[in-house]
């Protein structure tokens, strides 16, 4: 042994599940000596978490790992060199091929492996793993250590869900993460647990489909979402609860009753629509009509009337026409989003899409998403503004921009501004907005910085 700690840097791309997993493998590394560090330049270690989703998120690992063998070439340092998550899953050995720079490969459900991969690739082998099983990953991966769940902030993700079934024509997500699969009621229970132990205040559940979890609980039958996230609601330090992403197809009314019952799950839902017009929505197979989501939504609005709308579209689908787009601009206008992420369709290989005639020109996806962009921010312009002068429950999670200020995030999920002395980092404050920037809400302690975070329970007794 010598005395050199070996460093670790994680790049991550694409979704929060890919955040989660980067956490993942800094846990499953944590036992072999391997601390992080915040630069490549430094690392013993550098493990790219890639993305597949389009086609622009899977070019950048590339020119990133054309860096690091410059970088290489420069210092004359030899740093070891993964590649993991959806660009190691749909290439795997490919990769290896193209990038000589690369040492490992290996797909999202095998990070528990990371340590022995690591002695292969030390050996001069250059190992590819991309085995399925989600079951695995969960069971073996690594315990963080309360500290280093400390480091990581006063709000963290869980992962109850991974993988898909629904196989929307132009999504990769069903090649690279696998069939749907959730954890266990008790598994996720124990996470949370020992997150809200170390100090966390919110959770935001993640999954491809959240709301098609169905993993087992306590009493060895299927617990639905809403059942899991009533039961997280026990956990008395927790003071809020999120989940991230569903489809308009398993929104059950249970799910729905859980935004009118539990004071925890902050009112604010990401529901990916993609198009207005029901011919596209059938082209993708995304299984419902523009009527049945504006429909959910009313019914989600009837229970939470507060509830921040959030969506994912895409602009230029195969044989979208003119009429198509105006029904997406249509159904935007419709549901009134307070954030939405628009894409220009980007055709994946092996998915049905990619081969589908009427392939939309470019030029013509660039307009279609100009016009939704607006569109989309003028709608949040007008949520942020429709909140000054109301109070929000404003949990304070990172320093501010100026010294004395505080940032937070609102119910809403947008990113708060705010000077309140004696408040500290995990805290939940009943504040005021004042006024809207152009990316975050300004607010002031409504009546001094009281602390919101107690129990109803406790509260009461
Ligand atoms: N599981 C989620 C989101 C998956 S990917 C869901 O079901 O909605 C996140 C978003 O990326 C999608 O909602 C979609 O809007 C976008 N996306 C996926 N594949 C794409 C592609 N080939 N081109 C452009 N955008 C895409
Ligand atoms: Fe992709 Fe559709 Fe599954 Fe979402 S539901 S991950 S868009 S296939
Ligand atoms: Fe990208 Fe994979 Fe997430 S393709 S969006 S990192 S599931």
């Amino acid at each position: 042994m010598t005395a050199h700690t070996p460093k670790l840097f994680v790049k991550s791309y694409g979704c929060q599940m890919n955040v989660y997993d980067a956490e993942r493998m800094a846990d499953a590394l944590a036992p072999e000596g391997y601390v992080e560090t915040e630069s490549a330049d430094d690392a013993d270690l550098i493990i790219l978490n890639t993305c597949h989703i389009r086609e622009k998120a899977a070019e950048k690992v590339y020119s990133e790992l054309g860096r690091i063998r410059k970088m290489k070439q420069e210092t004359g340092r030899r740093p070891k060199v993964a590649v993991a998550g959806c660009v190691a899953q749909a290439e795997g050995a490919e990769i290896l091929k193209r990038a000589p720079v690369v040492d490992l490969v290996v797909g999202p459900q095998s990070y528990h492996r990371l340590p022995e991969l690591l002695r292969e690739a030390a050996e001069g082998r250059r190992p590819v793993d991309t085995e399925f099983s989600v079951e695995d990953k969960f069971d073996h991966l690594s315990r963080p250590a309360p500290k280093a769940i400390r480091g990581r902030g006063v709000t963290a993700f869980v992962t109850v869900q991974e993988g898909c079934d629904k196989f929307c024509t132009f999504c990769v997500v069903p090649y690279t993460r696998g069939a749907e699969a959730s954890r266990s009621v008790a598994q996720i229970v124990a996470e949370t647990e020992r997150l809200v132990a170390a100090g966390v205040r919110e959770v935001t559940l993640l999954g491809q489909n959240v709301d098609a979890f169905h993993g087992e609980g306590p009493d060895g039958r299927a617990w639905s979402l809403a059942r899991l996230l009533e039961r997280l609601a026990e956990i008395g330090r927790l003071a809020r609860l999120r989940y991230t992403t569903s489809h308009p197809r398993d929104m059950d009314d249970d799910l729905i009753a859980a935004h009118r019952d539990l004071p925890k799950l902050m009112p604010y839902l990401h529901l990916p629509v993609q198009s207005g017009s029901d011919r596209i929505l059938a082209a993708m197979n995304r299984k419902h009509t523009a009527d049945e989501y504006l429909r959910l939504i009313d019914k989600v609005r009837a229970a939470r009337p507060d509830l921040a709308l959030s969506g994912d579209f895409i602009v230029g689908f195969p044989g979208e026409t003119d009429a198509d787009f105006e029904a997406t601009m249509a159904i935007a206008r419709a549901a009134d989003y307070a954030s939405a992420f628009t894409f220009k369709y980007s055709p994946r290989p092996g998915t049905p899409a990619s081969d589908m005639a009427g392939q939309v020109a470019e030029a013509v996806k660039d307009e279609r998403l100009q016009r939704l962009q607006a569109l989309i921010s003028k709608q949040q312009a007008a949520f942020a503004r429709s909140l000054i002068g109301r109070r929000i429950d404003v949990l304070l999670d990172r320093p501010g921009r100026h010294t004395g200020q505080l940032a937070g995030r609102s119910p809403y999920l947008q990113p708060v501004q705010i000077v309140a002395p004696g408040a500290n980092l995990g805290d939940v404050i009943d504040a005021v907005v004042t006024d809207v920037g152009a990316n975050s809400l300004f607010a002031a302690p409504a009546g001094g910085a009281r602390e919101t975070h107690r129990e109803p329970a406790e509260a009461t007794a």
